[in-house]
C-alpha cells in the first residue's frame, strides 16, 4: 500500500493493521515521533492526518492510505521552521522534550484551526498531550507566542 507522508508516497509491504508509528520509525526512518504509552494516552506520537492530530501508536496504516500524514519532519518547509517550531525554539519551554514533537504537532493543529485561541482554548486543545516533567505552564506560553505570530 503507499502512504503519503510529508508530501512524499512511500510503497510499504506490510499487513494493514500494523501501526503508523512503528511504520514511520522503523521504515521510513521518521523518528520525530515518540513511543510513550502505545495505547494512545499521551499524545507523544502524535501526527496530522488531514490536518487532525491523531495518535500514531493506535492508528493502523490501513486507515490511512490516500490520506495526507504529517509529521514533525514535514513542518519544515525550504529550509525554515514552521513558525510554532520557531516560537517554541525562541521560548524553550521543555525539560527532557520527550513530549515536544507531539505537543508541536497539537500545537500545529489548533493554531491552524484557531490562530488567536484563549487560554482555556489552548488547555482544552493540549488536554491529551502529556508532559512528565509538568511544563504546561512554559507551554502554554509557548503557543501563546506562536499565536501572536501569525
Ligand atoms: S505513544 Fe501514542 S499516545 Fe502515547
Ligand atoms: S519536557 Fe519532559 S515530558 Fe515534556
Amino acid at each position: 500500500m503507499v502512504l503519503i507522508v510529508n508530501g512524499v508516497k512511500h510503497e510499504v509491504s506490510l499487513e494493514p493493521d500494523v501501526e503508523l508509528l512503528s511504520v514511520l520509525r522503523n521504515e521510513l526512518n521518521l523518528t520525530g515521533s515518540k513511543y510513550g504509552c502505545g495505547e494512545g494516552a499521551c499524545g507523544a506520537c502524535t501526527v496530522l492526518i488531514n490536518g487532525t492530530p491523531s495518535r500514531a501508536c493506535i492508528t493502523t496504516i490501513g486507515s490511512v492510505v490516500g490520506k495526507e500524514i504529517t509529521t514533525i519532519e514535514g513542518l519544515e518547509k525550504n529550509g525554515s521552521l514552521h513558525p510554532v517550531q520557531e516560537a517554541f525554539l525562541q521560548s524553550d519551554p521543555f525539560q527532557c522534550s520527550y513530549c515536544a514533537s507531539g505537543m508541536i504537532m497539537s500545537a500545529v493543529a489548533l493554531l491552524n484551526n484557531n490562530p488567536a485561541p484563549t487560554d482555556d482554548a489552548i488547555v482544552t486543545a493540549m488536554n491529551g498531550n502529556i508532559c512528565r516533567c509538568g511544563t504546561y505552564i512554559n507551554i502554554v506560553n509557548a503557543i501563546k507566542l506562536a499565536s501572536n505570530h501569525k
